[in-house]
């Protein structure tokens, strides 16, 4: 029987690259997206992560053997929050169950290395108790000035990779013998950073933010490759990791300072 994947926001750039390279070695993915997929659901809702649910509890059968939380959003406002902080959990949390009946069960989340970047201590203290009213409330505000809504998508991914450090070795993953792991990475050419690189300047200036000195940024399936390895059976003892697939970003500007 073929590995059953889960793949939100399979409609493009990222999660798009990681459904075909699934399919093309013979698993069958079930795609998530709000548009051009087998299940469609707004991760933003209350609504459309139950429906999520349903939808692959229905369409698996009742057990799946990776789950990847691929879906995100990069606007600088509180849906932003929803989808890449509350609808990441949401699928990885309510999907886990479907998990119990695999062999080599894993599951996996794209996180960013903007998580190294500026964020907002008020945002990230929401995100990680859990409040997702007040985290978009206090989106709203951060939204009216272009220098603090920046913040809000780095924020999101923050609390994303210590969501994963704080859950990975726990009993519901790691005890349940489930890898659960995070990607982080740099600049990848998909329709999310289409505007940010569609001149040589606008790819010149972003590089100086995202200091990227091996190969520089990276089409879609770099990250779907990775991703891919990382939900594989090969993965026993990946566990709470925040991996890196950004070119050289996080040495250039963390260096050893995490070791
Ligand atoms: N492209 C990059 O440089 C980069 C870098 C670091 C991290 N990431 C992360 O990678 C992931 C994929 O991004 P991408 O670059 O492939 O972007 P993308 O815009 O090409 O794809 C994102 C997908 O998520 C879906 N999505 C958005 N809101 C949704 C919702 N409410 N419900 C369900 N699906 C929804 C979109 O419809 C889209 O298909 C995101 O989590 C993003 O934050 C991207």
């Amino acid at each position: 029987m073929p590995r059953i994947s889960v793949i939100t926001g399979s409609a493009s750039g990222i999660g798009k690259a990681t459904k075909e390279l699934l399919e093309q070695r013979g698993e069958r993915v079930i795609g998530v997206d709000i548009h051009d997929a087998e299940v469609l659901a707004d991760l933003s809702t209350a609504e459309g992560r139950r429906a999520l649910m349903d939808a692959v509890r229905k369409v698996s059968g009742g057990r799946i053997d990776a789950i990847y939380a691929v879906a995100g959003l990069a606007v600088p406002g509180p849906a932003t929050v929803s989808v890449n902080f509350f609808g990441a959990l949401a699928t990885l949390e309510g999907l886990r169950p479907l998990l119990a009946g695999s062999d080599a069960p894993r599951a996996v989340v794209v996180s960013s290395m903007a998580a190294l970047m500026a964020s907002d201590e008020e945002l990230v203290a929401l995100l990680t108790a859990g409040e997702e009213q007040p985290a978009m409330a206090r989106a709203e505000v951060l939204a009216k000035e272009p220098a603090t809504g920046g913040l809000i998508y780095c924020s999101t991914k923050l609390a994303l990779s210590r969501w994963v450090r704080r859950q990975a070795a726990g009993p519901e993953w790691a005890g349940a013998g489930i890898p659960l792991n995070a990607v982080a990475p740099g600049v990848i050419a998909t329709p999310m950073t289409a505007n940010l690189i569609a001149t040589e300047d606008a790819r010149k200036s972003l590089l100086e933010v995202v200091p990227m000195p091996l190969n520089g940024i990276a089409d879609a399936i770099v990250a779907a490759r990775l991703l891919a390895w990382l939900n594989s059976v090969e993965n026993t003892h990946l566990c709470g990791q925040i991996v890196y697939v950004d070119g050289g970003s996080d040495v250039v500007l963390r260096g050893d300072s995490v070791w």
